[in-house]
């Protein structure tokens, strides 16, 4: 469980995050959506102990990250929005040096470090240096790192940036089991169609200001179900509508042409903040 209260981040003259205030249930999928430079990653630095809070309060499962910092950062798992992996290291090392600073003695870590490469699908690679592993691989392997002191919330800054749609759907899969674990699970993300498919609730992050939370499904029906795009200069200007039949008699009538889909969480994230996520 996340909670955050009235939180600030001011660097020098930029006020990054304005009075951020969340609420994430224990087992929740929730994730934070915003264009570059929303405040995303430093949201992800304050709650996991990294970046101090220009003011604020945060806890992490009942512990005040203040008050007891120790305890409410051995709740949580990260992994950074830039790969941190020693690469020249094995993947096995790596695994190693992050059960050592959680004290873990070596049967409890060699157990962990199996089980865990295993979930994600790299036993195989155990002994390849980390410069080996292509990058889906790299992610897994800070996903299972994130993982080896069996943390109950997990952070993922932009666990997919600069993947192909296969590994990217492969490690949607693998956030999903992990939260169906009964893991709490933060995730940034520029990618819309990933919090529209992964979360269970989204925040819409822009300048450093939280527009609303919702479910994906509630903040998309908002504008109807569906969307006819037609071009307009040279810009991409949908209409809504709620009803299909509607949306087609509304091309019958029209001599312009259309392109007819289902509203998406693009859309709802475009009539709420005038942008588009990426
Ligand atoms: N250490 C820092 N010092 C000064 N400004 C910073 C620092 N870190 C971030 N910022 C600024 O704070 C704002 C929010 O940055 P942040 O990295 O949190 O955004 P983000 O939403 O994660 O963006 P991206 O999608 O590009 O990762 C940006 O304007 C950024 O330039
Ligand atoms: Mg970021």
């Amino acid at each position: 469980m996340i909670k955050v209260q009235n939180l600030n981040k001011i660097y020098k003259s930029l006020h990054a995050l304005k009075d951020v205030n969340l609420h994430v249930k224990q087992g929740e999928l929730f994730a934070y959506l915003g264009p570059n430079g929303a405040g995303k990653s430093t949201t992800i630095r304050i709650l996991t102990g990294l970046t101090q809070p220009t003011s604020g309060s945060v806890s992490l499962n009942g512990f005040d990250l203040k008050e007891s910092s120790i305890k409410s950062r051995q709740q949580c798992g990260l992994v950074p929005q830039s790969i941190n992996l020693d690469q020249e290291l094995s993947v096995y090392e790596n695994m190693t040096i992050h059960g050592l600073l959680f004290r873990m003695d070596r049967a409890e870590r060699d157990k962990k470090i199996d089980e865990l490469l295993s979930y994600v699908d790299l036993s195989q690679r155990c002994k390849s240096l980390v410069k080996e592993l292509s990058g889906g691989m790299k992610r897994r392997l800070m996903i299972a790192r994130a993982l080896m002191h069996s943390p109950s919330v997990l952070f993922l800054d932009e666990p997919t940036v600069g993947l192909d749609a296969g590994m990217r759907r492969k490690i949607w899969a693998l956030i999903k089991k992990i939260q169906q674990q009964g893991t709490t699970i933060f995730l940034t993300t520029h990618y819309i169609e990933e919090a529209e498919f992964l979360a269970d609730r989204v925040a819409f992050l822009d300048t450093g200001t939280i527009l609303v939370i919702d479910t994906p499904s509630n903040l998309m029906a908002k504008l109807g179900s569906w969307a006819l795009d037609r071009l307009i200069d040279d810009k991409m200007e949908p209409i809504y509508f709620y009803d299909r039949d509607e949306a087609n008699s509304y091309i019958a009538s029209h001599k312009e042409s259309f392109t007819l889909r289902r509203v998406n969480l693009e859309d709802a994230f475009l009539a709420m903040t005038g942008k588009k996520v990426k």
